[in-house]
């Protein structure tokens, strides 16, 4: 039995930094700082650095980076937030956890992301900000709304997309704020969660600062109610480790990317409809977290790979609006009809930094086995 084409391979990158990662895990140690510190605050200027912005704030998890993001602009009940119904759950949930409702627009079935043309047509005198989440590695491109004065406040969902580019930028410097994500899988990853917000504006950034911490400053003097949202300095030792390693890793997934449309394009899927590979625009640098293909019949396909020794996997399989728990906002089918036929036919595959050519002959040759080719 040959070796399983892994969706994911931690342990082999593990390989790329784990004596760094062990040495920085015990300087914590040793130090017996664990909550903020050096550590926490060394990682917020570095990330800042990288993105070109000032120092991020570090908090627990994406999630909350998305929680605190909104709670920074007192956004509550009677406040709308446009968002795209084809996201991961955090993005929308963030949202009605603080009292104010999800709108949502439906996506671009070329990029899987919101459009500048959707987001106007959904603002009503109640949207309070809109959070454009820029899926599976590439930015959502928003156009001149994000230069518009009097807009609503934008938020970036970024959990997937640290490093792309967008018209040589990155993200952060489309809209207010841009939440970040370092769950183990995404393209910069910790051991354990963690996540953290990027925003330009000081203001902005003492809020999320104190939030995190209560909103207390100095402690026990609450100016907010806040909750816990720091970023451990246990995942900030390691993620100082990671960051430099991100541009190299990215730049596998790109040529791993690079690499499947050329396979597809020369395998006669493409031209019979039976994949349809990303688009990645052309002024943008896709950074691939995810490599996302349609595909007409997609769980067989998706059967017939595992079958075969493929790992995929489905993000996402049912649009938000169609969610129970969101089911008192009133959607219901039909509503969005790209998400929903994105959820019916999108595949990710393996794309990870240390993925090898033999491994994505593989893949293509299954699915093209699969379809007779
Ligand atoms: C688009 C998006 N938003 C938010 C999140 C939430 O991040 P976390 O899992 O770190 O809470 C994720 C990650 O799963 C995500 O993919």
């Amino acid at each position: 039995m040959t070796a399983p084409v892994r969706l994911l391979d931690l342990q082999g990158e593990l390989g790329l930094y784990r004596a760094a990662a062990l040495a920085a895990l015990e300087r914590v140690v040793d130090s017996q700082v664990f909550i903020m510190g050096p550590e926490v605050a060394a990682f917020e200027r570095e990330l800042g650095e990288y993105a070109d912005l000032p120092p991020a704030v570090g908090v627990s998890s994406g999630t909350d980076a998305l929680l605190v993001a909104l709670m920074a602009l007192g956004i509550g009940p009677g406040d709308e937030v446009l968002t795209s119904p084809f996201t991961f759950f955090a993005t929308a949930g963030a949202v009605a956890r603080l009292g104010a409702r999800p709108v949502f627009v439906d996506i671009d079935p070329a990029t899987f992301n919101l459009t500048e043309a959707g987001v106007r047509a959904g603002l009503t005198p109640a949207t309070r900000a809109v959070i454009p989440v820029h899926l599976f590695g590439q930015l959502c491109d928003l156009g001149r709304f994000v230069d518009e004065a009097g807009r609503p406040a934008i938020i970036e969902d970024a959990a997937q997309a640290l490093g792309a580019t967008l018209r040589g930028r990155m993200t952060g410097h489309f809209g207010e704020m841009s939440t970040l994500s370092f769950f183990p899988s995404k393209n910069l990853g910790g051991f354990g969660d963690g996540g953290a917000v990027l925003t330009r504006d000081e203001k902005l950034r003492e809020r999320l600062s104190v939030l995190r911490l209560h909103g207390s400053k100095p402690k026990y003097f609450h100016h907010f109610v806040g909750g816990n949202f720091r970023l451990d300095a246990l995942q900030a030792a390691v993620l100082r480790v990671k960051l430099p390693l991100l541009d190299e890793l990215s730049a596998r997934r790109q040529a791993n990317a690079a690499r499947y449309d050329a396979l597809f394009a020369g395998s006669g899927l493409v031209d019979r409809g039976l994949v349809v590979p990303p688009t990645c625009l052309p002024d943008a640098g896709h950074v691939y977290n995810q490599y996302v293909i349609r595909s007409p019949d997609r769980d067989a396909l998706a059967r017939a790979l595992g079958e075969a020794g493929v790992e995929t996997a489905i993000y996402y399989p049912r649009p938000l609006h169609l969610q129970p728990c969101f089911g008192d906002l009133g959607y219901g089918p039909g509503d969005f009809p790209e998400a929903e036929r994105a959820c019916a036919e999108v595949l990710a595959l393996p794309v990870h930094p240390l993925l090898t050519e033999a491994d994505q002959a593989r893949v293509v040759g299954a699915i093209a086995a699969h379809h007779k080719l």
